[in-house]
């Protein structure tokens, strides 16, 4: 099993290019983001308040997360896939993320979501670091928190009717302030890993990047 890891902020662009990657290798595409954001879903309609680490903990391992290779995520059976980018998951989905034992839980999904696979494509901000620390590839996409803003709000995710340029920009410095400060698996360029900074480039320029840098390392 082989894997490539891309981890970044917020509103890069990870999603496009590790799905559109996946797709042009046949391998499948691991969003780790969706399970934090189903355990976040699960835990707002079962009450279990976000700052309950013990209880978060004890959630996501009764729950039963499942996560398919096209990208349906399931809990407890039920494709929750729709619920995953509402703003209140968006704005709770970070201090969920950072409960140590919330984490050790999520970390032995994935790894078994990639075994026996001929390869994967894994998406979030650990991959590199935690979870594949063995990955062929490790990618850190990067721009600008303004270009990030503008990319979320064209694409027209987690934004509500009232959505604005500054609002929308808030919310993602905090979700990245939350996620590179905890004390457990922050978002960090991993010490073996390429930087890109895409604040300057379209979505098929950053793809074509990437896929170089893939076939000179694969040769599919
Ligand atoms: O990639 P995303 O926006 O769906 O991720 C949602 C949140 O989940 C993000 O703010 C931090 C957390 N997350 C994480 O802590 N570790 C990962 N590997 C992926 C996501």
């Amino acid at each position: 099993m082989r894997v490539i890891a891309i981890d970044g902020p917020a509103g890069v662009g990870k999603s496009t290019i590790a799905r559109r990657l996946a797709e042009r290798l046949g391998w499948a595409y691991l969003d780790s983001g969706a399970l934090y954001r189903a355990l976040t879903h699960a835990a707002l309609q079962s009450e279990v308040a976000l700052d309950d680490g013990a209880a978060l903990a004890a959630l996501a391992r009764d729950l039963e997360l499942s996560l398919e290779p096209q990208g349906v995520v399931r809990v407890d059976g039920l494709d929750v896939s729709a619920a995953l980018r509402t703003p209140a998951v968006a704005r709770g989905v970070s201090s969920v993320a950072a409960v140590p034992a919330v984490r050790a839980v999520m970390v032995v999904h994935q790894r078994r979501f990639a075994e026996g696979k001929t390869g994967v494509v894994a998406e979030g901000r650990d991959m590199g670091t935690v979870v594949f620390p063995d990955a062929v590839i490790k990618l850190f996409l990067d721009a600008d928190p303004e270009e990030r803003a503008r990319r979320r709000l064209d694409q027209g995710q987690e934004v509500g009717p009232d959505a604005d340029m500054g609002r929308v920009r808030a919310d993602l410095e905090a979700r990245d302030a939350q996620d590179r400060g905890r004390a457990v698996a922050p978002l960090a360029q991993a010490a073996d890993a390429e930087r890109l900074d895409t604040t300057q480039m379209t979505p098929d320029e950053v793809f074509e990047a990437v896929w170089m840098r893939v076939r000179s390392v694969i040769r599919p």
